[in-house]
């Protein structure tokens, strides 16, 4: 007898994140209160995301997903002004200080959402609306029992490779060794994407691709950890 389950496992979605608030300052307080409504973007049902809708250009549009407090994602749309950058994080001190940056900078070409990025993913980027998407240091979830709670995951990636457009990239950096080879695994599995730097190999150092260092990067090292980088490209 074949069974076809309907059981809400077979539904249940990556929860990548727990939600630790940490304590807001009161300048971050301020920012999500005042600042949040001018840089950030609040999602209604039917809105999708696209260069055009948040920031009435057609420059390519970079998504970076979990930025925490945002080093990688602030220096990067400052250094590309030919970009406009979309950062999605659910940790509301890192949002609100990078709120706080855009307005020091004045940055036109950066916008935030504070929600959980699958849920995004899934309801409000149209396909081929990315030119490029970065997920540096993504939670390891180190202990075998959590490992399903890994955003890099054959799901999330098959439903993230139609979102993007054609010559366009993913970028994944970690500090966690098991989790780069299992980052090396799932990518290299899909036949849309090219390993920029050749079939099993990471990127051999950060600095020749533009990735400035993140908060998470600078602790793995404190920690002795070593850091990988992965670049593939979409080749359809
Ligand atoms: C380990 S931290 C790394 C932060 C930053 N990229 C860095 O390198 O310093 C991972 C971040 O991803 C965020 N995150 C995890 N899953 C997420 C999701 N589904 N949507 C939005 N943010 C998420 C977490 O809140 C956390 O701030």
């Amino acid at each position: 007898m074949t069974i076809v389950s309907n059981s809400p496992l077979h539904l249940r979605k990556i929860l990548s994140f727990v939600r630790r608030e940490g304590r807001l300052t009161c300048s971050q307080e301020r920012a999500l209160k005042d600042l949040f409504p001018i840089y950030g973007v609040e999602l209604t049902d039917n809105f999708l995301l696209t260069s055009q809708a948040l920031f009435n250009n057609n420059q390519p549009l970079v998504l970076e997903i979990g930025f925490g407090m945002g080093q990688s994602l602030i220096q990067m749309a400052l250094d590309n002004p030919d970009k406009n950058y979309l950062g999605i994080e659910v940790h509301r001190p890192g949002v609100g200080h990078v709120l706080l940056e855009i307005e020091r900078t004045d940055l036109k070409n950066l916008k935030i959402i504070c929600q959980d990025a699958i849920e995004v993913l899934a309801h409000h980027v149209p396909n081929g609306a990315l030119m490029g998407v970065q997920i540096f240091f993504p939670d390891p979830w180190h202990k075998r029992k959590h490992a399903k709670r890994r955003l890099i995951q054959e799901s999330f990636i098959k439903n993230l490779i139609p979102k993007l457009n054609s010559h366009s990239w993913i970028h994944l950096a970690t500090d966690w060794e098991d989790y780069a080879k299992q980052m090396m695994k799932v990518m290299s599995e899909f036949s849309e994407l090219k390993n920029r730097f050749g079939p099993n190999q990471f990127c051999p150092n950060p600095n020749l691709i533009g990735r400035p260092s993140t908060k998470f990067q600078v602790r793995g090292e404190r920690l002795g950890h070593g850091v990988w980088d992965l670049v593939f490209e979409k080749t359809v």
